[in-house]
């Protein structure tokens, strides 16, 4: 089975859940197990979360999610056009983040690379942020 998508949506606080809802729909055909449809649904929360909060701290931009499914295998792209990361190595460090006041744990990134099988974190400062994870999904148990 192959199939893909692609949306673009404003950075605005509500669009989190509208993403994690468009992540599940897009899955649902897998039949994915509880567990890994939750664990898309929370990787993309975080990444788009992410991208709203910190990408665009003073503005509305534009987010974008790509994804494709190749067989059971879940590719998923989340761009923004924001701040940008200068360093992505520390970034991707557990606890760390750059708005400590802002009830933020820093550890976004670590739950993604978590649930998803494999991340990757390209950023640009003052131009950007592209986060790509997949995922082999497994099937529900019957
Ligand atoms: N899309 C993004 N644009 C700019 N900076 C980002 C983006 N995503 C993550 N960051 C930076 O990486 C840090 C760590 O992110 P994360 O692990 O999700 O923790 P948190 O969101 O709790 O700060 C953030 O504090 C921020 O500085
Ligand atoms: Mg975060």
């Amino acid at each position: 089975m192959k199939n893909k998508m692609t949306i673009k949506f404003d950075s605005v606080s509500q669009n989190e859940c509208f993403a994690r809802n468009v992540i599940a729909s897009f899955i649902l055909p897998l039949n994915p197990s509880v567990s890994d449809l939750s664990d898309v649904k929370t990787a993309v929360s975080e990444a788009v979360t992410n991208s709203i909060v910190h990408g665009y701290p003073d503005c509305v931009g534009e987010v974008t999610m790509t994804a494709e499914i190749c067989d059971r295998d879940l590719h998923i792209i989340i761009t923004d056009s924001g701040i940008g990361i200068d360093d992505v190595d520390k970034a991707l460090e557990p606890f760390f983040t750059t708005k400590p006041d802002d009830e933020r744990s820093g550890m976004g990134f670590t739950i993604i690379k978590t649930f998803m099988d494999e991340v990757k974190v390209v950023s640009k400062v003052n131009s950007g942020t592209k986060i790509e994870m997949i995922k082999t999904i497994s099937k529900q148990a019957v």
